[in-house]
Order: C-alpha cells, then structure tokens, then sequence
C-alpha cells in the first residue's frame, strides 16, 4: 500500500498542538499508517520523572496495537524543529519490531523541511525475534 503522506501530515499537524512536552519545550507529532491503511497520530507525553517520557513514535505505535490495526507501513514525524526530526534509537527498535525494514519514515518540520530514509537504513542491522534463534525453548514467532 501506498503511504498517504497528505493524511499523515494532516493527522500530525492536528495533535502537535497537544504534545505534552513541558520539560524539554520540544513538542513531537507521529502519524503512522499502519496494514488496514488506518492512520494514527500521537505525540510525545513527557512526566516529571524525566526517563518516564513518551516518544510521540511509541505513543503511535501503541495506539496501532490496541486498536488491532495490522502492521506499520508508513511513519511521519512533525516538529517545529530547524531540521526535520529522525527519529530517536529507541523507537527506531519499536517501529522495526512492528514494521520492515522497507517502511518509508518521512520528518517534516512546521517550515516544511522534509527528509526521508527507510527503517532498514536508521537501524541497519537490528536485534530482532530472530537474533534469538537457537536459544531454548525456542524464541517467539516474528508477528508481522
Ligand atoms: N522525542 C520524540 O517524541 N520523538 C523523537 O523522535 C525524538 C524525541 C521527544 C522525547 C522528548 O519528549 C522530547 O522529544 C525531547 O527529547
């Protein structure tokens, strides 16, 4: 299925507004497409207990499960950054494990910077399910 960029970025714009981001000041939007071609956009949600923060990424990703919406497809990330936003190390794992390497991941800014890789590119050569082959008992099937 082809990513519907002006969907993402519409659904991303729509909630940046309500990131929770009153410790770093740096509110984040997600939007991601997800197999069934529904789309879903969340943002990051920060505690004062700073390492307890969300990424917007996860937030999304989280939503796509709950709501049994298939695989992630296509990831769109918002800020109001200089530079388009990539996403961080550890959601790069978390998108993988519920993606491809072959989803396409698109950062925009407000200013309408943009900048696109594929997940197989930011995290080359990932720890997956897999990597745990031939531990016992056997390791849990690959989902997607
Ligand atoms: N953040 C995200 O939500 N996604 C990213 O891809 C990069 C970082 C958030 C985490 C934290 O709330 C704030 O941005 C600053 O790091």
């Amino acid at each position: 299925m082809e990513p519907d960029w002006s969907s993402l970025e519409a659904a991303a714009r729509a909630v940046l507004p309500r990131a929770y981001a009153p410790y770093s000041g740096f509110p984040v939007a997600a939007a991601i497409q997800f197999a069934d071609g529904a789309v879903l956009a969340a943002v990051n949600v920060e505690n004062a207990s700073y390492p307890l923060s969300l990424c917007a990424e996860r937030a999304a990703v989280a939503a796509g499960v709950a709501g049994g919406h298939g695989a992630v497809t296509a990831v769109l990330v918002l800020t109001d950054a200089t530079e388009p936003t990539p996403p961080c190390g550890g959601c790069r794992q978390v998108l993988l494990e519920h993606g491809s390497a072959d989803v396409p991941v698109r950062s925009l800014t407000l200013q309408g910077r943009a900048a696109e890789h594929h997940l197989g590119a930011l995290l080359p050569d990932a720890f997956r399910s897999g990597s745990m082959e031939g531990r016992n008992p056997p390791p849990p099937r690959d989902v997607w």
